[in-house]
């Protein structure tokens, strides 16, 4: 037999997406560093499909038919230069790797240029959805060259999410490193919703004095309105979970310490090299990061904070509403940022990406899937040259109708002393971008003062200094 596509790396990963092939009728090639994993699937799931086990790295790309489809499902990193090094040797020309593991978009950008001498199509894809995402239907995001999503593309389509319109959620982002490149910014938006949806637990909790469970209702009511998402649902999930050893809410016994595996992070150290900014991407990042220094913690733990008060219950309702009003706008906001990075790696890597389709490939399948995704599809559809998400008429109207209770929920938070970094710095982006005039001016007075660096003017084309230690009349640079 020969296979239309093998997958080598079989961790849950890996071995989800090979059987996801296998249940969409291809002939999928399995094989893993340690033999031990691909018996274990055979034994396992070899009946819900036709899966062909290699033992070595010859039989593999031998069970291939050409041009031969290899996808990588390893750990990212080094581990995956080790499996190219392995492969690449046993390829022909027009043969393609699918790193579908979440490299930086930069190592893909080496590898795909290494293997092109080869005449090797390598082709950085990003994948979302975790475990259950890769066996039913993951949102997939292919870089790489337009010839390898030709041969590639259908295959993917059949076994990615589909919309609630049906369209498949996979496209061809753009060429290299464009495909792993959207995928990290998915993990920044990612991070900044799961921040936001912190923020509004924490607010509904210690200002609006609700319990986790009423918390978990009030998220199940946002889920039936704008706010519908994968992330908002399982929040839901997650607050209504009572701990059985101790007959508390789980997330009081959970150490409130967050993790990262590193994309998060990739997100914003590019967006700083781009000039582009995603502050409350950042201040997701940074949360995550203060949660984690305990002892700093600790040693602060006695710091003066406000004199708490809990609303009324009649109080508590309202504010509720407030906070969805709140969590809404910071999500455009956020959105916003992240669209901002993509569009200018876009341009920073000729990658001309299309904002609109990553956003319909994000409907379904990722852990940012939302309902208001289509919505900012249909605005970059509607005008592609949107400079902002925040130029869009529908957004701009939505964040003005939110923006009172949004400043009264950070008047609450400030007044509490309830910590609300994503929602804070998503409002104070919103008020720099709309702002007539910003204090950059007085920077930049500042900079010429100490240093020199001269600046521009409102009236007049040029670069001017002023001489502060002498008369302080002004010069041409
Ligand atoms: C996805 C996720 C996934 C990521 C986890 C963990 O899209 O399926 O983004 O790729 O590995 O979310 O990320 P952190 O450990 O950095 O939180």
């Amino acid at each position: 037999t020969s296979a239309q596509i093998g997958v080598t790396g079989l961790a849950v990963m890996g071995r989800n997406l090979a059987r996801n092939f296998a249940r969409n009728g291809y002939a999928v090639a399995v094989h893993n560093r340690t033999v031990g994993r691909t018996k274990a699937l055979m034994e396992e799931f070899g009946h819900e499909g036709e899966f062909v086990a290699a033992e070595t790295a010859k039989d593999f790309v031998a069970a291939l038919e050409r041009p031969r489809r290899l996808v990588i499902m390893v750990k990212a990193g080094e581990p995956t230069d080790a499996v190219i090094e392995e492969f690449a040797p046993l390829l022909e020309p027009g043969d393609m790797i699918i790193d579908g593991g979440n490299a930086h978009f930069a190592d893909t950008r080496r590898r795909e240029r290494a293997l092109r001498e080869q005449g090797i199509h390598f082709v950085g894809t990003g994948v979302s959805g975790g475990e259950e995402g890769a066996l039913h239907g993951p949102s997939i995001m292919p870089g790489g060259s337009a010839e390898s999503y030709d041969s590639l593309g259908p295959m993917l389509e059949k076994i990615s999410a589909k919309a609630k319109d049906g369209t498949p959620c996979v496209t061809h982002v753009g060429p290299d490193g464009a495909g792993h490149f959207v995928k990290m910014v998915h993990n920044g938006i990612e991070y900044a919703d799961m921040q936001l949806i912190g923020e509004a637990y924490q607010l509904l909790r210690d200002v609006a004095g609700y319990s986790p469970a009423q918390i978990a209702d009030i998220f199940r009511t946002w889920n039936t309105g704008r706010l519908d998402s994968y992330l908002i649902e399982i929040t839901a999930e997650v607050l209504s979970h009572v701990d059985a050893a101790t007959g508390k809410p789980f997330v009081d016994v959970v150490q409130d310490q967050a993790e990262q595996k590193g994309t998060g992070r990739w997100t914003v150290q590019i967006a700083l090299d781009l000039g582009v900014p995603v502050s409350g991407i950042a201040e997701a990042v940074f949360a995550r990061s203060l949660s984690g220094h305990a002892d700093l913690r600790a040693a602060s733990r006695g710091l003066a904070g406000p004199k708490a008060k809990k609303l009324s219950e009649s109080e508590a309702a309202a504010f509720a509403d407030k906070v969805e009003q709140a969590l809404y706008a910071s999500k455009i906001v956020s959105y916003t940022q992240g669209f901002h990075e993509i569009a200018a790696g876009s341009d920073e890597y000729d990658w001309n990406i299309d904002l609109g389709s990553v956003a319909a490939i994000w409907r379904g399948g990722c852990i940012i899937r939302a309902a208001f995704l289509d919505r900012i599809r249909a605005a970059y559809d509607a005008r592609p040259d949107l400079p902002s998400l925040l130029s869009d008429d529908t957004f701009a109207q939505e964040i003005a109708d939110a923006q009172d209770d949004w400043r009264e929920v950070l008047v609450a938070a400030t007044r509490q002393g309830v910590p609300t970094p994503g929602f804070s710095a998503a409002l104070a982006y919103y008020d720099a971008l709309r702002a007539e005039r910003l204090p950059a001016a007085l920077t930049q007075g500042q900079r010429d003062f100490f240093g020199a660096h001269t600046y521009r003017r409102t009236d007049r084309e040029g670069s001017f200094h002023t001489l502060w230690g002498g008369d302080r009349s002004e010069v041409e640079a």
